[in-house]
């Protein structure tokens, strides 16, 4: 079997068990298609491997790739800290409790007046990346301190971030002496490799060439930085295999570790810790035979859960119930459309699938990262509700198994 392939059925045979939940079926039964179902355990799971495989990083959930109380409260109770982007997701991760000490807000671009609320909430560490941004923090508070923001172009990653924001390793210097004028402290420096990323070299060369950036600065500038933040990008496995977050950890520890107790490292992983957590069930609305072939028209897609397919081009897996018990024995090439009016809303073609009839259910796994929160209520249709399932009790009857809980709206988009 090849690696896809492999993958595939590694797929299949998760979302079975997942189906064939309690829980999932009373989700199902209660608020029918199309539903999003959160399990809270796999989120705590990648936590614990990115713990085990880099156990000198203190990692930042980034909020922006799910922002659901669910898992930013399952993240808070283990010790997880927090990178937020805007004023909403710091008010979101201080409601779970969390102490502002542990939250980074790392958008390089802000309001003043964001700034002064952040800061007067007790946020002491932002990201800036250009002379203006900085010159926001000159009356800032005691105790605030800034990150450089660097730029790495990433052109194999799915969503490169080195063009809208990050100044090149050549400007840094400029910036710290613009801020040093200024009485600013400059902690240290962050990048990010760019999303979903399945190269862990660029992401060891991105590291190293920051270290050898902040050796040159602070022998120049007789300066000294504590902070290093290497930000996202483990990428997820949709239709394909990538490096995993033990490979990627194998190849960026020996260029880390060594720096460990010269630097504060931290990152800001969102992607890796809950692309896997939700599953996306969706059923068959339309069916329509056209000149390319037979199409199936959903009540979900591109502009609702599957934002991830048109805002960043990945291509979750998708699978009939009917093929998890082995059914459909005649499969054909389809287009999977979703329920706008727009054509541009088309969620996979030539996807090879066994005959299906309206109200068949169709499964997306690992649709937990930048679905729901760039999800639109374009054509009038609502946001695609979120269960969260519960760890299965062992033994567990019908009657002893709770209906999960349902948010009806994401909880931030
Ligand atoms: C500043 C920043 N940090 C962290 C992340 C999370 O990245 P990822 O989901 O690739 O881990 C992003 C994603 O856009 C980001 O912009």
């Amino acid at each position: 079997m090849n690696a896809i392939a492999a993958l595939r059925e590694s797929r299949r045979r998760e979302i079975s068990a997942l189906m064939s939940r309690e829980s999932t079926r009373a989700a199902l039964a209660v608020h029918g298609s199309p539903l999003l179902v959160l399990d809270p355990d796999r989120v705590l799971r990648q936590y614990r491997r990115l713990l085990n495989a880099l156990p000198f990083i203190r990692f930042h959930y980034a909020v922006k790739a799910l922002s659901h109380d669910t898992v930013i409260a399952a993240l808070a109770d283990a010790g997880c800290s927090f990178d937020v982007a805007t004023g909403e997701e710091l008010a979101l991760v201080q409601r779970h409790g969390v102490c502002a000490q542990r939250v980074i807000h790392t958008h390089p671009i802000k309001k003043a007046s964001e700034i002064v609320e952040a800061i007067e909430a007790g946020v002491r560490t932002f990201v800036v990346d250009n002379e203006v941004e900085l010159d926001k923090f000159t009356d800032a508070a005691a105790g605030v301190r800034v990150l450089l923001r660097l730029s790495y172009p990433s052109p194999h990653a799915k969503s490169d971030l080195s063009s809208k924001f990050g100044v090149g390793p050549f400007e840094a210097e400029r910036l710290v002496r613009h801020a040093l004028g200024r009485g600013i402290h400059v902690a240290g420096f962050s990048f990010h490799v760019g999303s979903q990323l399945d190269d862990p070299d660029r992401f060891a060369r991105a590291i190293s060439d920051t270290i050898a950036l902040i050796d040159d600065l602070e022998a120049r500038l007789g300066v000294r930085f504590g902070v290093l933040d290497i930000g996202g990008g483990f990428p997820v496995p949709y239709d394909q295999p990538v490096a995993s977050i033990e490979e990627v950890a194998a190849r960026i520890r020996p260029v880390l570790e060594p720096h460990a107790s010269r630097f504060d490292v931290i990152a800001e992983p969102g992607r890796i810790l809950v692309g896997d957590c939700m599953t996306l069930i969706s059923s068959v609305v339309g069916i329509a035979e056209r000149g390319d072939g037979r199409w199936y028209y959903l009540d979900d897609g591109l502009y609702g859960s599957y934002s991830n397919v048109l805002t960043e081009d990945v291509h979750p897996m998708i699978f009939a119930e009917r093929e998890l018990h082995g059914e459909g024995p005649s499969h054909r090439w389809a287009t999977l459309a979703g329920p706008t009016c727009d054509s541009t809303d088309v969620i996979a073609r030539e996807q090879l699938l066994p005959d299906l009839v309206v109200g068949d259910l169709l499964i997306s796994p690992a649709m937990g990262a930048y679905t729901t929160v760039t999800a639109t209520r374009f054509n009038g249709r609502p946001f695609t509700p979120i269960a969260v399932i519960e760890a299965e009790p062992i033994g567990a009857t019908p009657s002893s198994v709770r209906v999960p809980d349902v948010a009806r709206e994401p909880a931030i988009v």
